[in-house]
């Protein structure tokens, strides 16, 4: 029977397009990339045409949206063998771009530190099996490897997420693996050296919304080369990335409801406006202080579609996405609520005068903005 999981690694979400890829893959191969640089560019960014392959016909979909400079320079980075750090607000695809970038080149993307106010270096380089240690002393059976030894040992990356909300005296103990590819296992006395293997590299990502919490001393950002991810500035665009997310979320939930383009405008609208703090019939806005992330609206929309399709008559019901709407905005902060009811009041209600329709129905639901 075929294994299933709640939410698969993006190498067994997409392993035919890895596959089709890595068949008709003729580009240059850095030592131990499972693909071309070109190739990884492709999976991130799509492809039109079709590729044949042994599984048939595919189609590379485009997965990430927004700056395709800034995968080409991530990749470059990685194939030059230095560190990448994907810095930016939460929910502007940092992981998903340093997953997506792992299973294509690594062929996993589960290799992963999370960073914690608990991360420590055992958890990041390698502890011991006591009761083997005990027993034979330390030797390399007795030596239990984490994300880092395990990246450097294969030769596959090593993700290391929420740098920056570890203490920087730990986060230091990547500087000497970054310079030197070489990690010291004191404990192991003359033998105490693991290499790292070609292909080895590390993705960090840090928010800045956690800026100073443990700022990266300079010493170890000298050791990565930065990229930060800007959050989507179009509307258009955004509704794409609402749709095709919820789809695919839809699709691996076994929830038969076609996504709402509708719906997914008015989402998108009102996350695009109130980060921007302009709409686009020209009102200012008064921008609320928590993060109006991508993640965040396809998180109210899928709240929403779930609660249709399980609940309701298996349509997007704007009450509804309204209170999820609400859910989400009051979570850390209580002005930002009444930022939104003043959204709703002015711009909400000009586009329902003049579209009526959908934007009439979301007007009347901001009853539920409390
Ligand atoms: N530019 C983008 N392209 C595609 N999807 C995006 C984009 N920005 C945000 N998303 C969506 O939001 C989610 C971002 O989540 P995540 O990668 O966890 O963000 P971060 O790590 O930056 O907080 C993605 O899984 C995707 O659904
Ligand atoms: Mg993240």
């Amino acid at each position: 029977m075929e294994q299933k999981w709640i939410k698969p690694p993006v190498e067994t979400r997409y392993q035919e397009e890895l596959k089709a890829l890595r068949e008709n893959d003729s580009g240059l191969r850095p030592e131990n990339w499972k693909l071309s640089p070109k190739a990884v560019r492709t999976f991130i960014l799509g492809s039109q045409k079709e590729i044949h392959y042994s599984g048939g016909v595919c189609r590379i979909r485009r997965k990430y949206f927004g700056n395709d400079a800034l995968v080409e320079r991530s990749i470059v980075t990685l194939a030059g063998n230095r560190g990448l750090m994907l810095v930016g607000e939460p929910g502007t695809a940092k992981t998903m771009l340093s997953e997506l970038l792992s299973a294509a080149i690594s062929g996993v993307s589960t290799n992963t530190i999370q960073g914690t106010a608990g991360t420590t270096e055992d958890m990041i380089k390698y502890s011991w099996n006591y009761a083997l240690l005990l027993a034979n002393g330390p030797d390399r059976r007795a030596l239990v490897p984490a994300p880092l030894y395990t990246g450097m040992e294969k030769g596959i990356i090593t993700r290391f997420e929420e740098i920056t909300r570890t203490p920087a005296e730990i986060q230091d103990s990547l500087i000497s693996v970054l310079s030197d590819k070489l990690l010291n296992i004191p404990e192991l006395g003359d033998e105490g050296f693991l290499f790292a293997a070609p292909g080895f590299n590390v993705i960090g990502t840090a928010n800045t919304r956690d800026k100073g919490v443990n700022e990266m001393s300079s010493a170890l950002k000298r050791r990565f080369n930065f990229e930060t991810v800007q959050p989507i500035r179009e509307a258009a665009m955004e509704k794409q990335i609402i749709l095709n997310e919820v789809e695919s979320l839809a699709r691996e939930n076994h929830v038969e409801m076609e996504p709402d383009e509708d719906a997914a405008e008015l989402l998108a609208s009102t996350y695009h406006e109130l980060r921007e703090g302009v709409s686009s019939l020209g009102h200012r806005i008064d921008r609320p202080a928590a993060v109006m992330s991508t993640a965040e609206a396809v998180s109210v929309y899928y709240q929403t579609m779930i609660s249709g399709y399980y609940y309701g008559d298996g349509t997007m019901d704007v009450d509804c996405l309204v209170q999820n709407l609400t859910g989400a905005v009051s979570k850390e902060n209580k002005d930002d609520l009444e930022k939104v009811r003043a959204y709703f009041s002015t711009v909400i209600r000009d586009k329902s005068s003049r579209e009526g329709g959908i934007w009439s129905r979301y007007y009347e639901a901001r009853k539920w903005l409390k």
